[in-house]
């Protein structure tokens, strides 16, 4: 059995919370805060009542008790970190990460901010605790890329990326070229069902997508790269004529994140591809083509937002963390 604290109840974490609670994957919730309330309880959790209590009132438990008070206080293994991004300053969620770790306790984020931003000084301080921090859930939503590139590619050299990494843009794009949507539309659709970010500017920009690269480039090339060093221009300037004129060529429009080393390229942009090409992928499906030295060219797809797809992410590397560190009775 492995205790976890839940920190953030939005999208992703009511969805790690329901599938905790529905399968039976060895995990209790020991621990659970949203941005206004905190509950604790070393035997576990109601998660089905608190769950309807943020349902009905917004907020899920006490609120004399913080986020901050449960990454303190409550008994864990592993904390679940699942706020909003920050793409500025990466709290607060850089916080709670540290003082979890300083607790000697894993972490598990589907928070891109703090793995793009402080990626290096959190990795050094949880190899300091002992302890483990993974993040697959911040790139590429239910995508194993990180397994895949840890165990599955072990050996090989990485010499490219590309990529379809923003779910809400991809969304868009396909709504808007398959049904004529106008991009606001495309865009309150997106939102209405959870996939754009808390601040939608971060994908239809391109942001979300550049944290993202950012995310894998450091992770692969441990170059310590930055979202500043990114060439970046989103869809959000995208007008529907564009789309029509690409469709007249046998074309479309995605938004493609890459990475060329050997060409100092790191770019995410619009681009006009042919349908038939294998990142052409439609509604919220990312997809990842990786050029390596031996596989040569792997192509990972599969759904890239969305609260249950994300919590497969974040429950393969609690499952992963459990396997590995966990020996609780
Ligand atoms: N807003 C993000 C997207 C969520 O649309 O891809 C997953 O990171």
């Amino acid at each position: 059995m492995m205790n976890v604290a839940l920190i953030g109840l939005g999208s992703v974490g009511r969805g790690v919370a329901g599938m905790i609670a529905k399968k039976d994957l060895g995990i209790t919730i020991t621990g659970i805060a949203d941005s206004k309330s905190g509950g604790m309880d070393p035997n576990g959790l109601d998660i089905a009542s608190l769950l309807a209590s943020k349902t009905r009132k917004g907020y899920c438990g006490d609120k004399k008790i913080s986020a901050s008070d449960v990454i303190a206080q409550a008994d864990y293994d592993a904390l679940i970190e699942v706020t909003p991004t920050n793409a500025l300053t990466g709290e607060p969620a850089i916080g709670y990460i540290k003082a979890a770790l300083i607790r000697k306790k894993h972490v598990v984020t589907s928070n891109k901010g703090p793995i793009a931003l402080a990626y290096k000084e959190l990795h050094a301080l949880a190899v300091k605790k002992g302890v483990a921090l993974r993040y697959e859930a911040t790139v590429a939503g239910a995508i194993p890329i990180m397994h895949t590139l840890e165990h599955g590619l072990a050996g090989n050299e990485i010499l490219a990326l590309y990529g379809v990494l923003n779910g809400t843009c991809n969304y868009i794009l396909t709504r808007m070229a398959a049904e004529g949507l106008t991009y606001e539309q495309a865009l309150m659709e997106a939102r209405e069902m959870g996939y754009a970010e808390a601040d939608p500017t971060y994908d239809v920009q391109g942001i979300d997508a550049a944290i993202k690269l950012v995310i894998l480039a450091n992770t692969i090339w441990g170059n310590g790269i930055r979202l500043n060093d990114v060439d970046r221009t989103g869809i959000d300037l995208l007008t529907p004529d564009a789309l029509r004129l690409a469709d007249d060529e046998g074309c479309t429009i995605r938004l493609i994140a890459e990475a060329i080393p050997r060409k100092h390229i790191l770019r995410v942009s619009p681009r006009i591809i042919e349908k038939n090409h294998p990142l052409v992928v439609d509604g919220t499906l990312n997809a990842l083509t990786l050029e390596t030295d031996m596989a040569k060219e792997i192509t990972l797809i599969g759904r890239g937002a969305g609260s249950i797809e994300t919590a497969s992410a974040i429950i393969g590397d609690l499952l992963f963390i459990k396997d590995r560190y966990v020996q609780r009775a």
